[in-house]
């Protein structure tokens, strides 16, 4: 599923690059990465809390 229209990036693509580098990704760098959320800005509260709930199971697991 699409997350960021504007760059076509994935669900998907974005919890893989927010569990990478031991989940200690920042949201910023993973929108630099990826480039989602530079165009319209309306999946960027999306992106945030996708991250977040993708580190927090990744820390969960050790
Ligand atoms: S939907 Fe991500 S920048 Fe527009």
């Amino acid at each position: 599923m699409y997350v960021c229209i504007c760059r076509a990036v994935t669900t998907s693509q974005i919890q893989r690059e927010a569990t990478e580098a031991d989940g200690k990704r920042s949201v910023r760098e993973i929108n630099d990465r990826l480039g989602c959320g530079k165009d319209c800005g309306r999946c960027r509260s999306n992106i945030k809390q996708l991250v977040q709930e993708a580190q927090s199971h990744s820390s969960q697991q050790g």
